[in-house]
């Protein structure tokens, strides 16, 4: 007869409250920094890489197209607009600054979120950048299929028939372009971070030159009484533009998903998040300035493509014209391409904290990219964006994103009082009254959503929670440390 060793016994129980609170240190975030599962990611963005993904993933559908519908509810005032919510984009921008110096891992504000307020927050964060990232690239790449049938009319005088550019639900079988865009940049996420982040650099100068040469274009037909009067909407007006204009600044955050590939990240990080949201919002504010000079204000009530028929009313002609949705294809596909890599690092930390499978940490030798969770997050992204219209999940990915940077302004909060000796390469200046600012203004701006967005944003929470009480929460990897060391008071 054989003997059965007698059982280990069995490690205590960790009580609910414990887990859900238990905090990663930050050194701990830090020491894992880099590592996966079966290798390293690779050290090699520098500062201009990092501010061009920033400036990737920040200037897209905004500018082109939310330019046109904002003008009709601020009037000229929404260059007054554009600078408003760049301030309060700026705002959340210093914290994100703060933190990403300090923690430089690949998670962002969800990793921030774990060393400060714990792993149900940290996990509520890291659920809602899946809306900011993994969602909006969905509705991005929806969006880039009409850009292409303008560009393919201007050019060839053909479109891609409704059936194949419309997914079902909106008058077509399938959405080809959003799928064709995401596979796209699935393929070059799969070269290697160094690869993507030069065809990003290359799409990101395209979109500045188109957006300038609007600007050269536009100011030839500058009219200084279209800009008069500045408010004909009031402040009233001029607030709700910025309030919609707010989406055209979200991915500055961006940059601070790439903290565990960036050569330098205490230094780099800060200065590329920062920087990129400085050279946006100028960039936004000329473009507004030469648009409401060259067009009365009027007038952009139901036009479509705004920028266009401003520069063919400018005598810009055809070539212009065709330049222009160029550079709009080039801009949204640079914003799918670095809002998925994006949504791959963060998924990347998220598992190997365990609070998502493992697969989602396995990092090729070869080329040092995530691979199986490129291919799954490239997969799953193409058929959410060829086959479901997106229209009221893409307004959640607002709610979703002012969430992340509210919980990003309560982390500098915590961490100033829980850890005032951690070196910080930068400083959000005059805190505590700057990240409580940003914090409320995320809250308010959350608060003016609609209804069916908030009905969206708690169903997609419920969902989220019932997954991590499912998973998550006995896979973490905390679970097998020994609490005490978990729940260390920062
Ligand atoms: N800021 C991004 C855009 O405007 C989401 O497309």
């Amino acid at each position: 007869m054989t003997s059965t060793p007698p059982a280990a016994p069995a490690a205590p129980p960790v009580p609910l409250r414990t887990q859900l609170t238990r905090r990663k240190p930050v050194e701990r975030l830090v020491a894992d920094a880099g590592a996966g599962d079966g290798g390293r990611l690779r050290r090699t963005l520098g500062v201009g890489h990092l501010t061009m993904i920033s400036i990737g993933a920040t200037l897209g559908t905004g500018i082109f197209v939310v330019l046109g519908e904002a003008v009709p509810v601020a009037g000229p005032a929404v260059v007054v607009s554009f600078v408003l919510a760049g301030v309060i984009a700026l705002l959340s921008a210093l914290s994100y600054a703060e933190l990403a110096g300090m923690i430089p891992a690949a998670g962002s504000s969800y990793s921030y979120s774990y060393a400060t307020l714990g792993e149900l927050a940290a996990w509520v964060c890291g659920w809602c950048l899946i809306l900011e990232y993994g969602v909006s690239v969905a509705a991005v790449a929806v969006g880039w299929g009409q850009y292409v049938n303008e560009l393919l009319d201007a050019v060839l005088g053909v479109t891609i028939p409704d059936a194949w550019s419309q997914p079902p639900g909106d008058g077509g079988h399938f959405n080809l372009p959003a799928l064709v865009v995401v596979v796209l940049a699935t393929l070059v996420l799969l070269r290697g971070v160094t690869e993507s982040a030069r065809v990003n650099a290359a799409m990101v100068v395209v979109k500045v030159l188109a957006l300038l040469l609007f600007c050269a274009v536009a100011f030839t037909a500058f009219r200084a009484g279209n800009l008069s009067p500045l408010f004909p909407l009031g402040l009233a007006g001029m607030s709700s533009g910025a309030a919609t204009l707010f989406f055209s600044y979200i991915g500055f955050d961006a940059a601070s998903t790439a903290g565990e590939e960036a050569r330098d990240p205490q230094r780099d990080l800060p200065r590329a998040i920062l920087l990129s949201l400085g050279i946006v919002t100028v960039l936004y504010c000329l473009v507004a300035l030469a648009a409401v000079g060259a067009l009365p204000w009027r007038q952009f009530e139901g036009t479509e493509a705004a920028l266009a028929r401003i520069v063919d009313g400018a005598g810009g002609g055809s070539v212009v014209v065709g330049l222009l949705s160029l550079g709009a294809v080039v801009a949204i596909a640079s914003v799918v391409l670095t809002v998925l890599y994006g949504q791959i690092r963060i998924l990347f930390a998220m598992s190997r904290d365990g609070l998502v499978p493992p697969l989602f940490a396995r990092v090729d030798r070869r080329t040092g990219v995530p691979r199986a969770n490129t291919l799954v997050v490239g997969l799953f992204v193409s058929l959410l964006a060829a086959s479901v219209p997106l229209g009221e999940l893409a307004n959640a990915t607002s709610i979703g994103t002012l969430f992340a940077f509210a919980l990003v302004n309560v982390a500098v909060l915590v961490l100033r009082r829980t850890r005032p000796e951690l070196p910080r390469a930068f400083r959000v200046p005059f805190a505590p009254v700057v990240p409580v600012l940003g914090a409320l203004l995320c809250g308010y701006a959350m608060l003016s959503l609609g209804t069916s967005t908030w009905i969206v944003f708690v169903g997609w929470m419920a969902l989220g929670l019932a997954l991590y009480a499912g998973y998550g929460r006995h896979h973490s990897r905390l679970h097998a440390t020994p609490a005490t060391a978990a729940v260390r008071q920062e």
